[in-house]
């Protein structure tokens, strides 16, 4: 969010640098079951991100101390490869990736049937492969996929997309140099189904038109990526969902 208003990002005719209109989100293309020892996986390529979630579990939660008597513990781990951008990612946890796995478990624990598994943990990672904004939201998303590829009950699945504002105009599912250099973002996150809020940050400033806006833009986007999800696991299962 660098804000800087004299990157000129949008034309005078509305179209995005790389072509889309404001309320264009970015090719998706999701895979799922593509790492065989996992009980479940998919990868996500949104844009050009590129994402890859891999399931663990249910399995005994260790160490004891991180066990939840009456519930299965979500240990996610979200982390961008060292080549996942052009400026070399320090390999290891930081504080950005310890942020967005602390929000990736929350939301996911909004739809994870956890109390099915009491003293457990489900292990979720997810790798960045290629990063070009969005990643958190791709993460998520991939996520969902790994899990319901792996089999766990789930009350509903999360997707997440994030829009924001670039040159004044507020824009669905931002690019890396909307995000970079743009005014604001807004990432969420919806139950496909019941249409719940389930992730939800902020970055710079919205009025409250625009927040509108951006908010419609990742609402809209919620349920064509969720066709592509359930795609994507048809084929993963041999045609049966
Ligand atoms: O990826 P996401 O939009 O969820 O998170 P961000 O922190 O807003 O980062 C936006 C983008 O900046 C990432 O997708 C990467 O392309 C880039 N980035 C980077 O190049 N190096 C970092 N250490 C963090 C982010």
């Amino acid at each position: 969010m660098g804000g800087y208003g004299d990157v000129q990002m949008i034309d005078e005719n509305g179209i995005r640098m790389d072509g889309r209109t404001a309320g264009d989100i970015r090719p998706v293309l999701i895979n799922a079951g593509i790492i065989p020892v996992a009980d479940g996986s998919a990868e996500v390529i949104w844009g050009n991100n590129h994402v890859v979630a891999a399931v663990y579990g249910p399995m005994e939660a260790h160490p004891r101390k991180i066990q939840k008597q009456d519930r299965a513990v979500l240990d996610v781990r979200y982390n961008m490869a060292p080549f996942s951008t052009t400026d070399r990612i320090r390999p290891g946890f930081n504080r950005r990736s310890r942020e967005i796995s602390k929000v990736t478990a929350e939301a996911l624990e909004s739809v994870v049937l956890t109390e099915l598994y009491p003293r457990s943990k489900i292990r979720v990672e997810i790798e960045v492969l290629t990063a070009e904004a969005g990643t958190r939201c791709a993460g998520i998303t991939a996520a969902s996929v790994a899990l319901a590829d792996a089999g766990i009950p789930m009350t509903d699945m999360v997707i997440s997309v994030a829009s924001g504002k670039i040159n004044g105009v507020v824009v669905c599912d931002l690019n890396k140099e909307e995000d970079n250099y743009g005014e604001a973002d807004l990432p969420m996150g919806v139950c496909a189904n019941s249409g719940e809020l389930v992730f939800l940050q902020m970055d710079g400033d919205l009025s409250p038109e625009e927040f509108q806006v951006a908010w419609d833009y990742n609402m809209g986007a919620i349920a064509p990526v969720h066709e592509i999800m359930i795609e994507a696991l048809k084929r993963s299962n041999g045609g049966d969902e």
